[in-house]
């Protein structure tokens, strides 16, 4: 049989009578949480579980090697990045996620932005295929990709693969590790694809992996950003939410999910707008008149229901299938309760559109270690960025470094001051240029 991180954990609860050794809570905060010992494996170097773990990743998700992690989809994004080279053209979405931007600063790459389309809804749409056929020739290093998009859209990219040969094709797959399960999407296109098993399936913030499809194994480069002290109860429960999935009733919960988007239809002036992940529940409204964000604070207050996103258009939240009837029963409720009460927007300004960007003075690796000053927005005008604000969730920047501040970006970032935490965070409406 091969070894399993719950089997080594057990050997070692077992064996070791005296830790001397990290982590200096000894076992006593967490019991799980170890460290590289002869018992467990070495994330760095796997030989034992971890190695079977990435093993059994790579064929359930059908790539030719998985490398897994403990420090999110960021550092394997970041890996994929340092793995194109220094200073090369990439593609890519510009509402692709600031993860991404941080690996085009580390490369000093020059990014190559394909502009979104902004719905009605605010809501950045996937790029489309065409988008990408119009970028292609120009010499770029890679291809990034975001699949599924954040609000459950995908598009059929698979089809670009013969005409991007020499490119590397990254795929930001960060919300899409249940894809598979739902038979929605296949691995077989990227050369390296990015999931997060903590966004959708079961395991702990923040359990990653990146699966490749390249000839060889390129461990040392992707892996490049993990730390050397990896989390045994992060690995575990990858390892746990794999095994779970084995057994889960994948159709009875994606009945559960499409029976909460046909009730919540039902209510008020309530819609759910269509998309292709069952996953990311889209509320709207039908007359465009309710405001969001007011209900999103009803849903907390009223009855401690979360949501990924409070947005003055729309609400997201991330279904999976670890929820229960009993809590989708509890948003129903809320919801009903929610109509008796008046959430009737004032203004709203829509950003519908092309995704705005400003024009770029130096790459975004120059800009970001030059030398800064905080500024009134409002005095920004015409100044270069030295820091990325992004609109946190879904963290997507607005502004990059080395990109100049334009009227466009003054108004977008006038409105939304305070919500801007994802990089910068805007302080009393202020924000840093380069001296
Ligand atoms: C599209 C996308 N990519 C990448 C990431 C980063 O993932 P992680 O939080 O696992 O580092 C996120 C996080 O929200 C994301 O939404």
């Amino acid at each position: 049989m091969p070894r399993s991180l719950k089997n080594d954990l057990a050997h070692l609860r077992k064996k070791e009578r005296l830790s001397l050794h990290m982590p200096g809570h000894k076992g006593l905060r967490l019991r799980e949480d170890t460290t590289e010992l002869a018992l467990t494996d070495n994330l760095l170097q796997p030989q034992g579980s971890i190695l079977e773990l990435e093993k059994a990743i790579a064929r359930i998700y059908g790539a030719k090697w998985s490398y897994v992690g403990t420090n999110g989809s960021t550092s394997f994004l970041l890996g994929s990045l340092f793995y194109a080279g220094k200073g090369q053209k990439i593609v890519l979405p510009r509402a692709s996620h600031q993860s991404i931007y941080k690996g085009l600063i580390l490369g000093n790459h020059q990014p190559i932005y394909l502009e979104n389309s902004i719905d009605e809804l605010d809501i950045a749409r996937p790029l489309k295929t065409e988008d990408y056929f119009k970028a292609l020739n120009k010499g770029a290093k890679a291809y990034i990709f975001t699949a599924p998009s954040y609000e459950g859209y995908l598009e059929g990219y698979k089809i670009l693969k013969p005409f991007l040969k020499d490119s590397l094709t990254i795929v930001d797959a960060a919300h899409g590790s249940h894809l598979y399960y739902l038979k929605l999407e296949d691995n077989s296109w990227a050369d390296l694809k990015v999931i997060s098993f903590h966004k959708t399936l079961g395991a702990l913030n923040p359990g990653a992996a990146i699966l490749s499809n390249l000839e060889e194994d390129k461990r040392e480069e992707l892996n490049f950003f993990q730390t050397s002290s990896p989390s045994f109860p992060v690995l575990l429960s990858i390892e746990d939410s794999l095994r779970e999935m084995m057994k889960m009733k994948i159709a009875e919960k994606l009945r559960l999910m499409t029976w909460l988007k046909e009730e919540i239809g039902k209510i008020g002036d309530l819609r759910v707008v269509a998309n292709d992940d069952p996953f990311k529940l889209l509320i709207s409204s039908v007359s465009g008149e309710l405001d969001f964000k007011k209900l999103g604070e009803f849903l907390r207050e009223e009855a401690g229901v979360f949501m990924e996103i409070e947005s003055q258009g729309y609400l997201l939240g991330i279904l999976s299938f670890y929820d229960s009837h009993e809590g989708y029963k509890t948003l129903i409720k809320a919801l009903k309760k929610s109509t008796r009460i008046d959430f009737k927007i004032k203004t709203h300004k829509s950003l519908q559109g092309k995704s705005h960007l400003p024009q770029i003075s130096l790459l975004p690796g120059e800009a970001f270690l030059q030398e800064k000053k905080l500024v009134p927005i409002k005095e920004a005008l015409g100044k270069i960025s030295g820091v990325m604000y992004s609109k946190y969730p879904p963290g997507a920047p607005l502004l990059v470094p080395g990109e100049i501040i334009d009227e466009k970006i003054i108004e977008e970032l006038l409105t939304e001051t305070g919500d801007h935490t994802g990089c910068s965070e805007i302080k009393d409406g202020s924000i840093f240029i380069i001296k």
